[in-house]
């Protein structure tokens, strides 16, 4: 039987991590790209090779438009019916501290990160009816690390909605959400950013794409589970 995502952000990253295992494991994904037109494109004919069988068709949005991001679902390529999946991994990630953030900010950080979702979700639901929701959160949430404060109001906002929308789209849809600690280096930073967090996590270990998207396939093919929450962050939520 065909069963079909649609993952944000995937052409790149953890994204496209997540597509490859998703694909692996028999899934059609398909790969919402904003700015990786080439990066999509790339992964979606890689995909098409191995899986000659499957569709992995690309699709673009930018989801800080709103009116773009209503209008996602309507833009599927016609010859999938059906979604059973939508993973919300898009995501901006950028510093500011209370006293430095403007309301333009405020709402450029919340709307790819909590606001995209929030109306993904609720289209999700009401075109498709069922299946199963999972939205990338972060370790940080369980923290106030005020330099990143409004990627990190977002987080939460969108960490209360996964049990929110859990609760009130069961027993048709679950929600889910995954809470990645230091996978990869921010756009801008580089390894050394990167060793620093990892030297300060439990386990003292780098989170693998491929654990973050082990955990996604888990959250997707497990029925019994809905409302939850998997720090898949080396510990770095203990601290
Ligand atoms: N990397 C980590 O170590 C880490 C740690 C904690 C949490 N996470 C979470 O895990 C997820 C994946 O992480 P990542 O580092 O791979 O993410 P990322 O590279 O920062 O972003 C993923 C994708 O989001 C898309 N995006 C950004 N702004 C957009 C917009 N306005 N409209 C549509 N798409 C937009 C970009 O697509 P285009 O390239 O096509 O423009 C980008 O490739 C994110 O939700 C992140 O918050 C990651």
């Amino acid at each position: 039987m065909r069963k079909t995502v649609l993952i944000t952000g995937a052409a790149r990253r953890v994204g496209a991590g997540i597509t490859r295992f998703l694909a692996n494991e028999g899934w059609e994904v398909v790969i919402h790209y904003n700015h990786s037109r080439d990066e999509a494109l790339q992964l979606s004919g890689e995909l098409q090779e191995a899986y000659p069988d499957r569709e992995f068709p690309v699709l673009q949005c930018d989801l800080s438009n709103m009116d773009a991001v209503l209008s996602v679902f309507n833009r599927i390529p016609d010859n999938i019916q059906q979604l059973d999946a939508l993973v919300n991994n898009a995501s901006t990630f950028n510093s500011g501290r209370l006293l430095e953030t403007s309301a333009d900010f405020l709402r450029k950080e919340m709307s790819v990160n909590f606001e995209a979702p929030f109306f993904l979700i609720q289209a999700f639901v009401n075109t498709f009816g069922k299946g199963s929701i999972v939205n990338m959160l972060d370790t940080k949430i369980v923290k106030n690390e005020g330099i990143y404060a409004a990627y990190l109001l977002a987080k939460k906002n969108l960490a209360e909605l996964t049990r929110m929308a859990a609760l009130d789209f069961a027993p048709d849809v679950r929600v889910n959400g995954i809470a990645p600690g230091p996978v990869l280096p921010p756009p801008r930073k580089g390894n050394e950013y990167l060793a620093d967090v990892i030297a300060k996590t439990p386990l003292k270990q780098q989170v693998a794409v491929q654990d973050i998207s082990a955990s996604v396939s888990f959250l997707l093919n497990n029925p019994s589970v809905t409302g939850q929450i998997i720090f898949c962050d080396s510990g770095s939520h203990l601290i």
